[in-house]
């Protein structure tokens, strides 16, 4: 990838967001043909980057959506992606939000409660409708990824352990209201070792069997998550042919199609975050450089201590340590803390790599700071596909109720 930053910059101004749609192309397609040997379905986890440009660029390469709430769903079928190929998981769904995703008639909603079921159950029943559903299990597996993004141990709020399982299928398949089709699981995020996943497939696999022989339950999917971890800076990373491998070796012998929700590894080394030098200052001993960009843009570094390789452009010599850090009156506003850097000069333009997941999907308007322009480049050519917020879009909420 050969991005202009600098001509960006003069087009669109700072601070903004690039992807390279043709990464992300290349990406999807690695995965998906991961899995050529068994039925799959690739459903992109919209949290990671949202943007309906990005959503529908996977969209039309055959994505499905794996979504946390009802307007990431609607952000799925805002682009053309088909219901059929729309999941709707998380921990807290609202009865509006169950309402919605039945009507909408998606894939499946992926429950994570007996309590969540018996809602489910309840809101099929008033629409007189048949809800699909798959539950989410927790197989108290350590993922050995930071605790923040850790999903698959007991200690989490996330699925249900092994019986409570078995008990939701039992009265899902009672019930005339809800169709159990699928079995969901998503140990953690930023994953760097293959073998908690195997775990944990394994484990899931086995409550496929055993739903089979002892229930005569047949689930149509299997969900394996997310989690695929990228590199950020000399992490060695699962092989996607590997991963695959352990995903269908588990399901020896049963005829079921595997989803997979990746997130991270499609969007996140498609992007960069493109920042501009204001100040450079010297406090006693530390010296400081001061950018455009802030936590409210760009808060994996203050959140999870995330590291995100920085470069200043067309500077290379004479090197000293500084913290990089935005205008945002919080001390936890930085990019990075002692990393080597050129001295800079006002203007100077900032690489922030890695960004493109959990990046503008993360931003706030903290500090009545406008969100960032986005970008995509796709074939060598730039187009805008989010304009940068004005303070006429920050107060609009407002305005009209000032004079209540
Ligand atoms: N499926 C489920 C059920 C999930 O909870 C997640 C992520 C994914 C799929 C996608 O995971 P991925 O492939 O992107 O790793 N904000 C954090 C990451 C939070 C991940 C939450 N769940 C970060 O910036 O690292």
């Amino acid at each position: 990838m050969n991005i202009n930053f600098k001509e960006l910059a003069n087009k669109y101004q700072t601070p903004y967001y690039v992807y390279d749609f043709d990464y992300i192309t290349k990406q999807y397609q690695e995965l998906k043909s991961a899995f050529r040997a068994r039925k799959s379905l690739i459903s992109y986890a919209v949290k990671a980057n949202s943007n309906l440009s990005v959503v529908k660029h996977l969209g039309d390469q055959g994505a499905g959506a794996d979504c946390v709430s009802i307007g990431e769903v609607k952000r799925a079928l805002k682009v053309g992606i088909a219901k059929y190929k729309i999941i709707f998981s998380g921990v807290g769904k609202t009865d509006d939000e169950i309402r919605q995703a039945l009507e909408f008639d998606i894939l499946m909603i992926n429950v994570e409660s007996e309590a969540e079921l018996k809602r489910v159950d309840l809101m099929a029943k008033e629409l007189d409708a048949k809800a699909r559903i798959s539950i989410r299990v927790n197989p108290n597996v350590d993922p050995k990824t930071h605790p923040y993004i850790s999903t698959g141990l007991h200690e989490n709020k996330f699925g249900v352990d092994l019986d409570t399982a078995k008990r939701m299928y039992i009265f899902a398949k009672q019930s005339d209201n809800l169709d159990p089709i699928g079995i969901h699981c998503h140990i953690g995020s930023q994953l760097t070792e293959l073998e908690p996943i195997k775990e944990s497939i394994n484990i899931v696999a086995e409550l496929v069997r055993n739903l089979s022989s002892a229930l005569k339950i047949e689930l149509s999917f299997f969900d394996v998550g997310g989690g695929l971890g990228i590199v950020y800076d000399d992490e060695t990373l699962i092989d996607t042919n590997e991963y695959a491998q352990v995903i269908l070796e588990a399901l020896f012998g049963i005829d079921i199609t595997v989803v997979c929700e990746p997130g991270r590894f499609i969007v996140g080394n498609s992007g960069t975050f493109v920042t501009k030098v204001l100040y450079e200052k010297v406090n006693g001993a530390k010296r400081f450089v001061i950018v455009d960009g802030a936590m409210n843009d760009l808060i994996r570094p203050s959140l999870y201590d995330a590291y995100h390789k920085i470069e200043v452009l067309e500077k290379t010599k004479t090197k000293s340590s500084c913290n990089v850090v935005g205008p945002v009156c919080e001390s936890g506003d930085f990019f990075a803390k002692n990393i080597e850097l050129p001295i800079t000069e006002h203007n100077d333009l900032v690489a922030i790599y890695s960004a493109g997941a959990y990046g503008f999907t993360m931003a706030s308007n903290y500090n009545t700071r406008g969100k960032v322009a986005e970008i995509a480049l796709e074939d060598g050519k730039d187009r805008l596909i989010r304009r940068r917020e004005t303070f006429e879009d920050l107060i609009a909420h407002e305005e009209d109720l000032l004079k209540n």
